[in-house]
């Protein structure tokens, strides 16, 4: 009776959830144009999800690729893949079991915590704390809501100083599945404050300057992977015409938007939206940033997996009018990073160095006028990919920290 009580309670907690018994994440190694089409057939006949690239038109020959096959189609793949000669390895061997390793349940679910994929519920109230905590050196400013109704707020962190301050902006949890990058986002927050006035370098630069700090951009597709889908990239609009939910904020941008790297159809994973900023997260960011165009020097955003440290262009090959600047910054900063625990970062513009997207923030960022433009995709290199385990949350803010810093200090440096 007991036992047939608890299976109820546990089949009621998870109605709703997506589950992943049993999938597997395969890393696929096309070296043949016959295995580039073999992947991009399987994508089209069956339900795979692209880890990496994010969308199978972007698979070519040469770039291995990263899926997770759900349970059901094991079978077909594995034939499939053995028929093709195609070299493939196995990254995860179930991702519910990676999956589970991050929930937490009970009283520890909702306390804050730097080394835990906190939930947007605990991010909130950490927010408030500690901006009340800091009210010297922290403000808070609300740039709009998600389209839940979510409200997506900004701190400011720097000395209080009575004429306006250069700045940098950063924004973190662009894709909901890359929880790592809102952990980086509140790494940040805390360490900026408590080595301010111990750290020079911290000090200085909160003296000279202020960092605004968007912790989670896309709050409704974060929740959405806590509550039901850990998987879930998009945000999490409607539209009429179609049942599929949510457009990529990362191809929702008005920079060369929707030309290439990108889908059109509202299903895929990369679907670029209806218009440019039609994610009223992307236009709320977007409006943020031109009010505030004077001041903002840099802008940084944050995402996982792939090591990576990226500058426009990525919806064109062709280079950009500081591409010397921000490649010498960009190897600065990846040496800064690696000095740590020899985490080795990949390092140049979006498109040569992974693949044309167009739409993205790093893009529109630099086009509006704001020249130190990167994107941070953070570890690791795909053995735990979206899965990253907690117990790697403080290693990669510690040396991430060293790569901001090293940009900021650069930006400093240049007013
Ligand atoms: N993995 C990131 C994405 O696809 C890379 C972003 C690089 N920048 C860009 N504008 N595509 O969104
Ligand atoms: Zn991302």
């Amino acid at each position: 009776m007991k036992a047939l009580l608890l299976f109820g309670l546990v089949a009621v907690a998870l109605a709703g959830t997506t589950r992943f018994e049993g999938d597997k994440v395969f890393r696929l190694k096309p070296v043949l144009h016959e295995h580039a089409s073999l992947i991009k057939k399987l994508a089209t006949s069956i339900q795979v999800d692209f880890w990496r690239p994010e969308h199978h038109e972007l698979v070519t020959a040469g770039v291995d690729v990263d899926i997770r096959v759900p349970a059901m189609y094991l079978d077909m793949v594995s034939t499939a893949l053995l028929q093709s000669g195609m070299e493939h390895e196995i990254l995860i061997e179930d991702v519910q079991v990676a999956v589970d390793a991050q929930v937490h349940s009970g009283a520890s679910a909702k306390a804050h915590s730097y080394t835990k994929y906190n939930t947007w519920d605990t991010i909130q109230s950490w927010i408030e704390t500690i901006s009340s905590s800091n009210a010297d050196m922290v403000s808070q400013e609300v740039i709009g809501k998600t389209y839940e109704g979510r409200p997506m707020t900004v701190l400011k962190i720097g000395k209080k100083s009575s004429s306006t301050k250069p700045a940098i902006f950063m924004d973190c949890g662009f894709h909901a599945r890359e929880w790592i990058s809102p952990a980086f986002c509140q790494w940040f927050v805390k360490e900026a404050l408590s080595t301010y006035g111990s750290d020079p370098a911290m000090t200085s630069l909160l003296n000279q300057m202020d960092v605004f700090v968007l912790p989670v951009f896309n709050i409704d597709g974060y929740e959405y992977s806590h509550k039901s889908d850990r998987m879930w990239r998009k945000t999490r609009s409607k539209r009429s015409g179609t049942s599929c939910i949510g457009a990529d904020p990362n191809r929702n941008f008005n920079a060369g938007w929707c030309t290439v790297g990108a889908s059109s159809n509202p299903c895929s994973d990369t679907y670029c939206g209806s218009a440019p900023e039609s994610e009223i997260e992307a236009k709320n960011l977007a409006d943020f940033i031109r009010r505030n165009k004077s001041v903002i020097m840099a802008y940084l955003t944050v995402h996982s997996y792939s090591q990576l440290l990226l500058f426009p262009y990525s919806y064109t090959y062709q280079l950009a009018a500081d591409h010397a600047e921000l490649l010498k910054v960009a190897k600065g900063a990846s040496a800064a990073l690696s000095s740590l625990y020899g985490t080795q970062y990949t390092s140049g513009p979006g498109a040569a160095t992974i693949y044309p997207a167009a739409g993205g923030s790093d893009d529109w960022a630099y086009d509006l006028g704001v020249k130190y433009a990167y994107t941070f995709e953070l570890r690791d290199t795909g053995r735990y990919g979206f899965l990253l385990p907690e117990s790697q949350i403080q290693p990669t803010c510690e040396e991430t920290m060293l790569a901001v810093k090293y940009i900021a200090a650069h930006v400093q440096n240049n007013l």
